[in-house]
C-alpha cells in the first residue's frame, strides 16, 4: 500500500508541468522546471571530459531534443529512402538512425531489419582529430545548418566519436540482441541506489510505451540493450536524467546486464 502511494506520488511529481510549458520544441511529457533547462540542454561554464562525451552521446542519439532546437520536418534529404522504404520523417535525421546505436552500421545490429540503410558505421572515426571529424557534419551527406547544430555543439559529438564510442560486441551477443555478461549484482547495488531514484526499484514507475504497449527499463533493456547503453552512458535526450559516463565502463555494463533482469509486464493489481 505504501509503496503504491509513494509510486502515485512520484509519477505525479514527473508529470507535474513545470514553468517551461511556453517551451514548445518540448515534445516528452516528463516537463521540467527551468531551473533544469541548464543541465538538460546547455553547458557547464568548464565542460568534464565525461560531460561532454555524455552531452555529444545526446546529440548523436536526437540532436533537436537534446539541444531545445526546432524538430526538423519531413524527411532527411540525405536519408537513402531507395534502399529504406519503411523510415521517413524527423526520425531520419538522428545520427543513430544511420549509424546505428552500436555505431557500427550496416557491419551491426542494423545489418539487417527495418532499419537497415547499408551506411557505414562511426567507428571509423574512433581516435581521429575532433577537427576532421567536424568536418564531415557539413558535408552533402549531413545537411545540418548551423542553426539546427551550432559548430561548438559540432565538438561535443565530434569529440563523442573520437573518444566516446564502446564495442558493443564485447557485451552484447549479436544474435540474440541480448546482454551477455556483466555483473548483476554490482548492476543492481548501483540500480536501485541510481536508476530508482525515477524509475521505481523494478524499473516500472516510468512507462514510455505507446498506444496501450507498455515500455520500462527491464523490457528495453531485455529487447534493445544497444539502446539502454546509450541512456545508461550519455542519459536519455530531453529530460532531467543522469549518467553514468564519469565510471568505469564495467558499472554501465553491470546496469545493463541487471536491467535485463526487470519486470517486463506491468504491475497486476
Ligand atoms: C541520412 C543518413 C545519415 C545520418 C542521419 C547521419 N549520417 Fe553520418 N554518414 C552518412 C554517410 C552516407 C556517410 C559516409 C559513409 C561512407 O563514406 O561510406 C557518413 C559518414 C559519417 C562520418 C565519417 C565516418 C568515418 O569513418 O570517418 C561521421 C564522423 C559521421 N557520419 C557523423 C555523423 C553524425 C555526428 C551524425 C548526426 C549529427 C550523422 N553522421 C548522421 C550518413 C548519415
Ligand atoms: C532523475 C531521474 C532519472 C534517473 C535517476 C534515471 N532516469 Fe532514466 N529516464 C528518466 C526520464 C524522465 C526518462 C524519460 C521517459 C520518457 O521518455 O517517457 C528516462 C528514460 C530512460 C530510458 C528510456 C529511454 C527511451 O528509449 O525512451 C531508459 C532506458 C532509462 N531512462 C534508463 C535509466 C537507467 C538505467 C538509469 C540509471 C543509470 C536511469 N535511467 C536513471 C529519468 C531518470
Amino acid at each position: 500500500m505504501q509503496r503504491t502511494v509513494f509510486a502515485v506520488a512520484a509519477a505525479l511529481a514527473l508529470a507535474l508541468p513545470g514553468a517551461s510549458s511556453a517551451d514548445e520544441h518540448q515534445n516528452r511529457d516528463y516537463d521540467h522546471k527551468p531551473e533544469a533547462q541548464d543541465f538538460i540542454h546547455g553547458a557547464p561554464e568548464v565542460p568534464s571530459e565525461a560531460w561532454t562525451l555524455a552531452a555529444g552521446g545526446r546529440i548523436y542519439d536526437n540532436w533537436w531534443d537534446a539541444l531545445d532546437r526546432e524538430k526538423p520536418e519531413g524527411t532527411n534529404p540525405a536519408y537513402p529512402v531507395s534502399v529504406n522504404k519503411e523510415q521517413s520523417g524527423p526520425g531520419t535525421w538522428r545520427c543513430k538512425e544511420c549509424h546505428g546505436w552500436d555505431y557500427l552500421g550496416k557491419d551491426g545490429i542494423y545489418s539487417k531489419g527495418g532499419h537497415f540503410t547499408g551506411i557505414k558505421g562511426i567507428n571509423g572515426a574512433i581516435g581521429k582529430p575532433v577537427e576532421e571529424i567536424g568536418k564531415t557534419l557539413r558535408d552533402a551527406n549531413h545537411p545540418y545548418t548551423t542553426e539546427m547544430i551550432t559548430d561548438e555543439e559540432i565538438q561535443r559529438v565530434a569529440a563523442f566519436f573520437s573518444r566516446g564510442q564502446v564495442d558493443m560486441r564485447s557485451f552484447i551477443d549479436y544474435e540474440t540482441r541480448t546482454v551477455n555478461t556483466g555483473d548483476k549484482e554490482r548492476g543492481r547495488a548501483i540500480f536501485q541506489t541510481t536508476c530508482a531514484a525515477c524509475h521505481g526499484f523494478d524499473g516500472r514507475l516510468i512507462d514510455w510505451g505507446e498506444d496501450g504497449a507498455h515500455n520500462y527499463v527491464g523490457t528495453e533493456a531485455a529487447e534493445l540493450p544497444d539502446e539502454v547503453m546509450n541512456k545508461i552512458l550519455n542519459a536519455h535526450t530531453g529530460v532531467q536524467m543522469i549518467n553514468l559516463r564519469a565510471f568505469p565502463l564495467s558499472d554501465a555494463i553491470d546496469v545493463l546486464a541487471y536491467a535485463a533482469t526487470l519486470p517486463l509486464e506491468p504491475p497486476t493489481e
